[in-house]
């Protein structure tokens, strides 16, 4: 059973999710852990199918995304246990050993699966592959991995002038080289560096700032010689290299525990307690922006799991402040500019986020799909070219809103809907999968 404020409603081909906060006095309580980290999960299925020997993953996402990789990897000879228990097993098939599939490969709606991936296939020499993805994914930008790729030698050819999915790759053997990224992206980063496993010497990535470190963090773990220049932004791999199996201990989602964090904060009176979360320092933009604007938020019981920082987050309501959000510390934030908005809007004062153009080419183009949704409930934001600008103080009203199949949008909404006026309805809201299947019971139960 939902709680009165949170209602499912099937509809011919997805779902609606109705939010109708009581008129006076919710108040959220809760202790709970949030699902595993979706980049974590994702490297951990990866890197396990390529090792040699058995990869344990503990705390694995169950969610669509790191579906999509489990079985484009099975479709290419790895053996990975059903997702159906968050304690999964990789029997990895050995470096190089990536088998023909006999189909086009489908990352469905995920970024990450068709960019890293795609370092793999372009590095097995004499192998054909193909690859494509849900509509969304076949509109985003390939061109940034396709290059460098195409710099070591490899041959991969696409739609749109080599720009989008589906994709054709003939794998080579790939040439090292140092590639200076023009973005800060993780996705970018890691394409690279999985193509320089299998090339001879050194493939060095150097970005603008830096973003995400979970592949550099797990490719040591997995036993590959792994160089980091902190003050260039630069990671690099030696090739050949050699993996062997681990045990991976997945933390919760930092980016999943941003929806509650943001909830906690703008609900008079609430107090949740979020367990055993990462706080990876190129992800934790969103405590220290939340920090700034006044937010009451504890680290308790710091930890270390599999080489990544974890911690219990304690957070407690409080009047927001606006700021300014910008430059080196968005990469570190860049899932979570949504809900930061809905908290902008919460906070005395107006927030602009600027250098955020990322967000355009993310499962939807973030920038406009939040500014649209939020302002049809009455919130007032003006889009920017690479940012937004929020009026903070401005009441919301529930009304009809749409996630655009995008996972973090769905929640987003869901999220600001808990402080509007009457019911909020929000459409295609089974795209909280992709991240976050329990996302709705844990809503319900929060509200409880
Ligand atoms: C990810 C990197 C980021 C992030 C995405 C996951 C990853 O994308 O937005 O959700 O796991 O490497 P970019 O690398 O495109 O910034």
């Amino acid at each position: 059973m939902l709680s009165p404020t949170v209602t499912l409603r099937e509809s011919s081909d997805c779902q609606d999710l109705l939010v109708n906060p009581p008129a006076s006095g919710l108040a959220l309580k809760g202790k709970f852990s949030v699902p595993g980290d979706k980049s974590i999960s994702h490297r951990a299925l990866m890197l396990g199918a390529i090792a040699t020997g058995e990869t344990i993953v503990e705390g694995l996402l169950l969610g669509e995304d790191p579906r999509s990789t489990a079985s484009c990897f099975q479709a290419m000879g790895a053996e990975i246990s059903p997702l159906n228990s968050q304690r999964v097993i990789v029997k990895g098939i050995g470096l190089g050993n990536l088998q023909e599939p006999a189909n086009v490969l489908d990352a469905g709606n995920s970024g990450t699966t068709i960019r890293l991936m795609l370092g793999l296939l372009a590095s097995h020499p004499t192998r054909f592959f193909t690859v494509t993805g849900d509509s969304s994914l076949r509109s985003r930008p390939m061109s940034r991995v396709i290059r460098p790729l195409q710099q070591m030698g490899a041959q991969i050819w696409g739609r749109g002038d080599n720009a989008f999915a589906p994709l054709a790759i003939r794998g080579q053997q790939l040439n090292p080289i140092h590639y200076q990224s023009p973005i800060a992206s993780a996705q970018v980063k890691s394409c690279i560096l999985l193509a320089g496993l299998m090339a001879e010497g050194k493939t060095t990535v150097t970005e603008p700032s830096l973003s995400r470190d979970h592949s550099e963090r797990m490719l040591q773990a997995f036993g590959a010689r792994v160089e980091i220049e902190p003050e260039t932004h630069s990671a690099t791999v030696v090739g050949p290299a050699m993996l062997q199996g681990q045990k991976v201990i997945v933390p919760g989602d930092i980016s999943s525990a941003a929806f509650w964090l943001v909830a906690a904060c703008i609900v008079p009176g609430s107090e949740l307690m979020i367990e055993n979360v990462g706080i990876n320092p190129t992800r934790t933009g969103i405590l220290e922006v939340l920090e700034m604007m006044g937010a009451d938020i504890t680290l308790e019981n710091e930890r270390v799991a599999t080489g990544e920082p974890v911690a219990d987050l304690r957070v407690r309501s409080s009047q927001l402040k606006a700021c300014t959000i910008s430059g080196d510390i968005i990469p570190r934030l860049i899932d979570e500019i949504p809900i930061l908005t809905v908290a902008a809007i919460y906070a005395r004062g107006t927030t602009v986020i600027r250098d955020a153009a990322e967000l355009r080419v993310k499962e939807s183009d973030r920038l406009a799909v939040i500014a649209s949704e939020l302002n049809k409930m009455g919130a007032k934001i003006t889009e920017l070219p690479d940012g937004l600008e929020i009026a903070g103080g401005t009441p919301l009203t529930g009304t009809e809103v749409d996630s655009y199949t995008d996972h973090r949008i769905a929640m987003s909404l869901a999220i600001a809907a808990l402080n509007a006026k009457g019911t909020t309805t929000i459409h295609r809201a089974e795209a909280a999968a992709i991240s976050y299947p329990e996302f709705v019971n844990t809503l319900q139960q929060v509200c409880g």
